[in-house]
């Protein structure tokens, strides 16, 4: 059978998927990528539509084409397609729908409430203690959450996603959330519409600068698996948070295919649901796919076609992957620096064992002998082994032979983990 994808997408989430599958065999196409993604050869880059495009799997990899009902456009082509469509993917374009959804399946999660006007959220505020989290109710991609200890900060990051002078007037609603405190996990499982399989657990690094200081990013870094959640504890996960919400969707005639991943905090009241995401995460893909020993493509097509036949055979080796962020990101990142330390191929000069360099936010110089950055997350550096300080202590040293300037990224991805403990 030939196995021809195409992805959709630009991002570090899409050049390791373009990687993994390619690593196995499969033909990649990936729309728009990016000129890092295609450096290496191995991966064919195009602007055209998916609609225009010819392939056995589609992959949609971040959630605007979802919530805009890109799957719903190629499933009317007749394409197999890996993503919901528009009705699921409300379960990220609209946190309102996701809470509603969580309180209907019983589903632990923080306390919440949907608020409009800038008075209502002054006095939610008021009648809670810290930290207090403040959402906009539409994308804002990881960007769009404030959580504080100052109650005169909340107040006043209300008002501002309520008149909607930040993401693009996403906010024109807000979700105000009891804050959760405890380790976060992401789990992410792959579904057919029936059933849900689980990818190994990982964690992200949403804070932009070490010690979780600083605002909330896309995601700074991540690891996986995280230590201390065997099997048992995974399938507990699967059964009270992720399941019941695909059971959920079911009952709202919504034939669910794709990723579904889970953003949960392990509280000492037991796991709570922060969030649902209707994709692969970024970065945790780019740690969850090199541990993968199953065949991906099968997968994929598999829970695309409705016909899931298992879970994902996981390796038992450790996998780190490092942002390396533009100046000024999260806020206002810098395009244009050089970038130096890679070579035509986008990889490091001097190779590591079990390193690779995802390209998250690149394009090429005019005279095509450099990369540039062109993104707020530019590169994650991505090292695998047989144990997490190994795949850490790598993944730094291939970090130190990148530079650009302004180039900031955190020291302390895995560093816990790395010593077997949960941070
Ligand atoms: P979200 O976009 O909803 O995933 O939120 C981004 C990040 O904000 C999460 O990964 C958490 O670190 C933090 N966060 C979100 N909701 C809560 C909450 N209810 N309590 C504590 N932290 C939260
Ligand atoms: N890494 C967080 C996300 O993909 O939403």
């Amino acid at each position: 059978m030939s196995r021809r994808v195409v992805i959709v997408g630009s991002g570090g989430r899409e050049h390791a998927l373009a990687l993994a599958l390619r690593a196995q065999g499969c033909d990649v196409t990936v729309t728009p990528g990016s000129a890092g993604m295609a450096a290496s050869g191995q991966v064919t880059i195009t602007n055209a539509s998916a609609q225009d495009l010819e392939a056995d799997l589609f992959i949609i990899g971040p959630e605007a084409p979802l919530v805009a009902g890109e799957a719903d456009g190629l499933r009317a082509q007749g394409k197999l397609v890996l993503g919901p469509g528009a009705d699921g993917a409300q379960l990220e374009g609209s946190k309102a729908f996701m809470k509603d959804l969580l309180a209907e399946a019983s589903i632990p999660t923080a306390r919440y409430w949907t608020v409009e006007d800038e008075g209502a959220a002054a006095k939610v505020l008021a009648g809670l203690t810290p930290p207090y989290v403040i959402k906009t109710d539409g994308l804002a991609a990881g960007k769009g959450v404030l959580v504080t200890d100052d109650l005169e900060e909340a107040i006043r990051d209300a008002s501002d996603k309520l008149s909607g002078r930040c993401f693009d007037g996403a906010g024109s609603r807000i979700v105000i959330e009891e804050g959760l405190l405890g380790p976060e996990c992401s789990l992410i499982a792959l579904c057919d519409g029936k059933t849900a399989v689980a990818f190994s657990t990982a964690q992200d690094f949403k804070r932009a600068f070490d010690h979780d200081a600083g605002p909330n990013t896309g995601g700074m870094g991540a690891y996986a698996p995280m230590p201390g959640l065997n099997e048992a504890h995974v399938a507990a996960l699967m059964a009270s948070c992720v399941q019941p919400t695909l059971d959920a969707l079911i009952a709202r005639g919504i034939d669910y295919r794709g990723l579904l991943y889970a953003g949960l905090m392990l509280t000492d009241s037991g796991p709570k649901v922060i969030e649902f995401n209707v994709r692969f995460g970024d970065p945790e893909t780019q740690v969850l796919l090199p541990l993968v020993e199953s065949d991906l493509f099968e997968l994929f097509c598999q829970a695309a076609a409705g016909a899931l036949a298992g879970a994902p055979r996981t390796s038992s080796k450790s996998c780190v992957t490092v942002v390396l962020a533009a100046q000024g990101y999260p806020e206002h990142p810098v395009k244009g620096a050089r970038i130096s330390g890679l070579g035509s191929d986008g990889q490091l000069i001097e190779a590591i064992e079990g390193v690779r360099v995802i390209h998250a936010g690149t394009i090429r110089n005019d005279d095509n002998d450099a990369f540039l950055v062109n993104g707020g997350r530019v590169l994650c550096v991505t090292a695998i082994a047989d144990h997490m300080a190994v795949a850490r202590e790598h993944a730094y040293r291939g970090v130190a032979q990148i530079n650009f300037e302004g180039m900031h990224y955190r020291s302390d991805i895995a560093a816990k983990a790395a010593e077997g403990r949960n941070p």
